[in-house]
């Protein structure tokens, strides 16, 4: 797999990964710090992972800030912001999620509420912060970690797929309203992506998956990372609003 630093240049530029320290999130972080940026990972409460993530990095640890910020909470994303209010930010990537599975009749209100706060409210706090801090310059790339399901709806999944859907919406109607001031919003739809967050899934429903995918096998960080770099990229100048699948034909 080829590496993003031999594509994009984002040296002098600030990226904010959310959920940036694990999974398809860390993934995405070590990518820009090899093409060059500023990076700022958040993470909620796993502080094992994230310092792990920045001791095993070298010399790239040096350009990486890893902050725990739920995202979820209004206020701590507004003094997250507030802290940085001096530093241009180049890059927001939405990519923090949770699953909280059920079908519908059993779907505990809790579990609706993690879930819309988490993955549909914590887009809003984000973005909203770094929108203002973007339009100083006239310029930003914003990319959502959608999903698949919030495109197909995916059974026991009314609380994420609705998350996810509502992502989608969220940035086409921001994407008109910052198109003339540089900003990009853009989402992608991952289907199903090897990480801790589909550990959970029983043997013989992996193996169901994967004979729907027509590739017949699961997609890796490294792949959804890849996209997202080039979303994040000058070379993206004119898609907005826009979602890009990568399920393996799913
Ligand atoms: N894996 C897949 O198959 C797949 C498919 C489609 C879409 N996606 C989407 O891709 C994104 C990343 O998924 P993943 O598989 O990499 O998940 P993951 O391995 O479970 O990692 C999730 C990350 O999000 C962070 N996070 C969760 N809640 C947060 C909050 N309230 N505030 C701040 N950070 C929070 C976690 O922080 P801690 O480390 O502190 O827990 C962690 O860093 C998610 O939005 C997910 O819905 C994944």
């Amino acid at each position: 797999m080829q590496d993003s630093n031999i594509k994009y240049d984002f040296s002098d530029q600030v990226c904010i990964v959310t959920g940036g320290t694990r999974g398809i999130g860390r993934e995405i972080s070590k990518h820009f710090l090899n093409a060059g940026a500023k990076v700022i990972a958040l993470y909620k409460s796993n502080h094992e992972k994230a310092n792990a993530f920045k001791n095993d990095l070298g010399e790239l640890s040096d350009r990486l800030t890893i902050e725990s910020v739920d995202v979820s909470d209004y206020h701590a994303c507004e003094e997250f912001f507030k802290k940085y209010s001096d530093t241009s930010i180049h890059v927001l990537v939405n990519n923090s999620g949770i699953r909280r599975d059920g079908l519908l009749l059993m779907m505990k209100e809790e579990q609706w509420d993690s879930v819309l706060h988490t993955n549909l409210k914590g887009t809003f706090n984000m973005t909203k912060f770094a929108t203002a801090a973007m339009l100083k310059n006239r310029y930003g790339r914003i990319i959502n970690m959608s999903s698949v399901a919030g495109v197909l709806g995916l059974p026991g999944q009314c609380n994420y797929s609705a998350s996810k859907a509502g992502q989608i919406a969220f940035s086409k109607s921001l994407s008109k309203e910052v198109a003339k001031r540089g900003i990009t919003i853009n989402n992608i739809a991952p289907g199903f992506i090897e990480t801790e967050l589909i550990d959970d899934l029983p043997e013989a429903q992996v193996s169901e998956y994967k004979k729907q995918v027509p590739m017949k096998r699961f997609g890796s960080s490294q792949e959804v990372a890849n996209t997202v770099l080039f979303l994040a990229s000058k070379e993206s100048s004119y898609i907005t609003g826009a979602t890009i699948e990568i399920t393996g034909g799913l």
